[in-house]
């Protein structure tokens, strides 16, 4: 449990907590304090009897282990614990539940009481850990407190477990003690129509030991399984219906395997992403919005409140994930960010592979011009084509993919093309219409705002096209098409490789809306051509660079500020270049478009703050060679990122002293490409050399699965 919360520590990291059964332990005496020390409930959980009544009771509460930081902390506290209460560790349990959570703190500050799990009451009868925000939290906790209940957490979460006991008592109380015990998943089921917002949950009870319900809207949530001694499994992966309940889904999951396969033995990993379960096995569903999972004695049945009838399993698809452990390894690198720098010339070669054709086939035919295979699009080509506008909306560095690709779909569809931040698009409730096309672009292909948005555009009938890094992610999912950008698995908080990788995309995406015009064909030719042979010229100065912005990085390190300058598709390449030198290295900095230096931050140059210029051979060459000689002319620090081997800019090094960053040239679309990677290597060696945590940087988190 503790390296799957590691694996997805990326996706927050301020505080985390676990929640175990003790089995077979000593029986408490009394009530204990958890290892956290907020009072929480805390004690040894025995084996789950079974009453006369049919229902299953576990008398004492299950240990739970929370505190701020690191999982290292947890870790720690954990074997702390483990040694005072003297428990067993090499003991091999028949069933067991565990559950655990690394938060991202929204409602409440980082602590052991705001971390999750969130439990019900003094004796833990129901543990929960939730991603996501409950939107109506303050309400059902006035209606909680109404009835007694007293709060322990400035959490949204911890409504859910109180809900949940107080549903049970109530359904318990109803039906009297001789009826049998109401479902897991039903009692689940009838708190979920209470909550608002999003959320994907694991919840846990005594009251059902040896079961867990796992449920999600809005937030991602797979299942991994593995089954049989040796993880070994049939080829069928076929669910049959059945009905609700806990003899009903055990049989359905022997169904799925020859009896010679079935052992009766299952383990079943959920969680937020792939990553935290690919060490234990492949083969995972991914859930749906509204998806109830019940796990119980050696299966597990899957549920749905919005079908018709909620008590009839739903059939989804076991899937085999295309991801290997050291993927999500650091390899020889010291960090994640480090390493998906250098992984930039492989990224982009593998979101082009089987979709860029090198050899101009039928040379001067136009009818045989396909160079651009984009299988995700084929169908819906036309549709886009003819649109009134295409909208690209995302957030953060995807928003500035969009941006530096988005005067290359212009040129090649001649549509209009506009940019939206997904929040603001939200704010605005900006119109959309039927005959638009929008295009949503999200590396991780959750973030709450993007899919929000995403539903907003769905709904006003919209062409959805997603551009995303993840397979089966939500946006994946509910787009109408799109293409994935297999640039692998980015782990470092500040995004890099899926960067380039975008522009790559949203690039071949205009080309192949362009294939059949004539006149733009020899610009078309050019631009593919050049895709050929981007990542060797990537790889070609990547080591030396890395060298140089080493040590330019050991020059800015101190600065308090720090501006990059550029204009037309580099405008993105100087967004994106203080993005990072913010998110990691925690420099103020700003990216100027250089149009708009006069009407304001000229007032900021002085010889002290440092500016980036890039001015590399484009149609916007001459406009930036005019920028650096007004900022020359205020003796302004610069450092100017320009075309390898460009005289004129070596001139104006030698002549007033300042620095260059020398990339290979390529054609204009591509050049924000090469540009942002020396850019993303100071950012890199700043952050390290000022001493800050690099993958996991002060307050932020990899997939923001949270909007407002
Ligand atoms: C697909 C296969 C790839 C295979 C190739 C062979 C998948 C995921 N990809 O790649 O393994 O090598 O065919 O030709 O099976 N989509 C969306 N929204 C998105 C992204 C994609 O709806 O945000 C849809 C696409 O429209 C398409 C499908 O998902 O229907 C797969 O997209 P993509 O992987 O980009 O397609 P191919 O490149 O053809
Ligand atoms: C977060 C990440 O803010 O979300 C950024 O820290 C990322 O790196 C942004 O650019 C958008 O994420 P995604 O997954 O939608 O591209």
């Amino acid at each position: 449990m503790f390296t799957g919360l590691k694996r997805l520590e990326y996706r927050g990291y301020d505080s985390s907590g676990m929640c175990i059964d003790a089995i077979d332990a000593p029986t408490p005496t009394g009530r204990r304090e958890s290892a956290s020390g907020d009072g929480l409930a805390n004690g040894i959980s025995a084996d789950g009897t079974s009453s006369s009544n049919g229902r299953v009771e576990d008398r004492s509460s299950p240990i739970i282990v929370k505190c701020p930081g690191k999982i290292e902390n947890l870790e720690n506290l954990t074997a702390e614990y483990v040694q005072q209460h003297n428990l067993d560790t090499s003991k091999v349990y028949k069933h067991h539940v565990a559950i655990s959570h690394t938060r991202w703190a929204t409602h409440g500050v980082p602590s052991s009481i705001n971390a999750h799990p969130q439990v019900s009451d003094a004796n833990a009868d129901f543990v929960v850990v939730h991603n996501g925000i409950i939107t109506n939290y303050q309400a059902l906790k006035d209606i909680l407190k109404k009835n007694g209940e007293t709060f322990v957490s400035e959490t949204d979460t911890e409504t859910i477990p109180k809900l949940l006991k107080f549903a049970y008592d109530s359904m318990t109380a109803e039906a009297g003690s001789g009826e049998a015990q109401v479902p897991f998943p039903k009692l689940v089921m009838e708190v979920l129509t209470k909550l608002e917002g999003a959320y994907a949950l694991l919840i846990k009870s005594r009251h059902y030991p040896g079961e867990l319900v796992a449920c999600k809207r809005g937030s991602p949530m797979i299942v991994g399984i593995k089954e049989g001694p040796d993880g070994s499994s049939s080829s069928s992966s076929k669910v049959s219906s059945g009905g609700l309940g806990r003899a009903a889904s055990i049989t359905r999951l022997r169904d799925q395997y020859n009896d010679s396969h079935w052992t009766g033995a299952l383990e079943a990993w959920v969680a937020s992403d792939a990553s935290a379960v690919i060490e234990h096995t492949k083969r995972v569903v991914v859930l749906e919005d509204n998806d109830v999972l019940h796990i119980v004695g050696g299966g597990y049945g899957i549920y749905n409140t919005r079908q018709a009838d909620v008590e009839t399993a739903v059939p989804r698809r076991l899937q085999v994930l295309q991801l290997e452990v050291d993927q999500i390894m650091k390899g020889g690198y010291e960090h994640y960010m480090q390493k998906e720098i250098h992984e930039q010339p492989e990224a982009i070669t593998q979101s082009m592979r089987g979709r860029v054709k090198q050899q101009k086939s039928a040379e001067g035919n136009p009818y045989l011009q396909q160079r651009i295979k984009l299988g995700g699009l084929v169908e819906t080509r036309d549709t886009i084509r003819r649109s009134r506008r295409i909208m690209f909306v995302a957030c953060g560095t995807s928003y500035h993919a969009a941006l530096a690709a988005r005067q290359t779909v212009e040129e090649m569809v001649e549509v209009p093309v506009v940019l939206e931040l997904a929040s603001d698009l939200l704010d605005r409730c900006c119109p959309i219409f039927r005959d638009d096309t929008c295009v949503f672009v999200s590396q991780s292909g959750e973030t709450a705002d993007t899919l929000r948005a995403l539903e907003y555009a769905k709904a006003r009938g919209a062409l959805c096209v997603g551009i995303t890094n993840t397979v089966g992610s939500a946006i994946s999912r509910a787009t109408h098409c799109g293409i994935h950008q297999n640039a692998g698995y980015e782990i470092g908080v500040a995004s890099t490789k899926a960067y380039t990788s975008q522009i790559i995309c949203i690039t071949m995406m205009a080309l192949a809306l362009a294939e059949d015009s004539i006149s733009k064909r020899e610009r078309r030719d050019a631009i593919i051509d050049e895709l050929g042979a981007l990542p060797d010229k990537m790889r070609s100065f990547m080591q030396v660079q890395d060298v140089a912005m080493k040590e330019l990085a050991a020059q800015l390190k101190d600065s308090n500020s720090l501006l990059f300058f550029a204009r037309g598709n580099n405008y993105a390449t100087a967004l994106e270049a203080a993005l990072k030198c913010k998110e990691v290295a925690l420099i103020h900095s700003e990216g100027i478009l250089a149009g708009e230096m006069k009407h304001g931050p000229l007032a900021l140059v002085d010889e002290h703050l440092p500016i980036v210029v890039v001015a590399t051979r484009d149609s916007m060459y001459k406009k930036m060679e005019s920028v650096i000689q007004q900022l020359l002319a205020r003796s302004a620090r610069l450092i100017i990122l320009c075309t390898a081997g460009d005289a004129t800019m070596q001139e104006y090094a030698k002549r007033s002293d300042c620095q260059l960053i020398e990339v290979p040239g390529t054609v204009e679309p591509l050049q924000p490409i090469l540009n942002i990677v020396p850019l993303q290597l100071l950012a890199y060696h700043m952050t390290v050399l000022r001493g800050h945590n690099v993958d996991q940087p002060r307050n932020l988190a990899k997939s923001v699965t949270v909007t407002d």
